[in-house]
């Protein structure tokens, strides 16, 4: 018998092996395995066998039982790889191009305001940068807008609910960059040009002209000797960068508290070229910025002599300056984080 548990053992083991699909395994079990399978009838004739060789073929029997389940399997288990395989190479193609990683970019006013202070670093002007919650002093007081001075109403102001201890120091949003021409001039000695780029807020409601937040670059030159053509120079040459070497610039006074004489600075129209359209309101000229020189007054707050030191200083809006170029006709786009308007640019 024993001789006979080997010969189905090794037969049915060649056959599992030749087993092409694993549809076929189920008819190998039944036909070894199953209830009438020829292993299992053996193993039943086993009881009926003479004591000395029972034990001798039950064992034999009960072994080749083992090892073909173990066989069935580990058959089972080559057919699931190599299913599993087969899956796997239909999805990978390696002829095929592959994902297009979408790439980021600076944003339209970040690419604007390092286009500003790299034409004024060309001309020797260092770019420093600010605090955005800033104290009346510095926003106010020192730039020549006292308290209930009535210049004060050209700033709509987010104040901050604090107090210092004497309750005199109120804190604010700064509204523009100029509180920085203090900083810098209380912190160093002239000769001085820096520019200073940074957010600025005011209370105010938003349309397509207004944003309660935005940007500004302030500019300061201070120095023995500088003179209005300085300023003039300074921003002819930086208009001229931006815009383009055949630009005009017009001058025309303004108002500002903190500079004497104050001005703000026109281009001629880069899209009529100075003939009247829709971007220019039909005047021909662009208002791109405030200047002026410095005020005495603000000179003396900072313990500058101004009989010795003069200066100039000018802010400008890198919002409307990217709006003028680029013909967008709402400042709110800009910070609306709409990836078709952005991707643009
Ligand atoms: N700070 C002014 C504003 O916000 C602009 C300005 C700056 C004007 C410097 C003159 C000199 O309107």
């Amino acid at each position: 018998m024993t001789d006979q548990v080997q010969e189905i053992r090794s037969k049915a083991l060649q056959e599992l092996e030749a087993l092409g699909d694993p549809q076929a395994l189920e008819g190998w079990r039944i036909s070894y395995l199953g209830r009438k399978g020829s292993l299992t009838r053996l193993l039943r004739g086993v009881s009926s066998l003479p004591q000395e060789e029972r034990r001798l073929a039950g064992s034999a029997a009960n072994n080749a039982k083992r090892d073909l389940e173990s066989a069935l399997a580990r058959r089972e288990e080559d057919f699931k790889q190599q299913a599993l395989s087969r899956k796997l190479g239909e999805s990978i193609d390696v002829t095929l191009p592959g994902h297009r990683v979408p790439l980021g970019r600076l944003h339209p006013i970040t690419q604007m305001l390092r286009e500003i202070c790299q034409a004024f670093a060309q001309m020797g002007f260092q770019v420093v940068e600010g605090p955005e919650v800033e104290w009346d002093y510095y926003n106010f007081e020192a730039l020549n807008i006292p308290q209930g001075h009535p210049a004060r109403d050209m700033w709509d102001t987010l104040w901050i609910d604090y107090e210092t201890e004497d309750g005199r120091h109120p804190m604010l949003l700064r509204t523009h960059t100029s509180p920085m021409q203090i900083r810098v001039m209380e912190n160093n000695r002239p000769p001085i040009r820096v520019v200073v780029p940074g957010r600025v807020y005011r209370y105010e409601a938003t349309d397509a002209t207004h944003e309660s937040m935005f940007f500004q670059v302030e500019g300061l030159a201070v120095d023995q000797g500088i003179t209005f053509a300085d300023l003039k120079g300074t921003l002819y040459q930086f208009a001229r960068l931006l815009f383009g070497p055949d630009r005009k610039v017009r001058f025309r006074c303004d108002y500002f508290p903190f500079v004497e004489p104050g001005v703000d600075m026109s281009i001629d129209c880069f899209l009529c070229r100075g003939r009247g359209c829709r971007i220019c309101g039909e005047t021909g000229w662009i208002e791109i910025m405030g200047a002026g020189m410095v005020h005495p007054k603000v000179l003396e707050n900072v313990d500058y002599d101004p009989s010795v030191y003069t200066g100039f200083a000018f802010g400008l809006g890198p919002e409307r300056i990217a709006m003028l170029k680029y013909g967008i006709d709402d400042i709110r786009l800009f910070y609306a984080n709409d990836i078709r308007f952005l991707r643009q640019f």
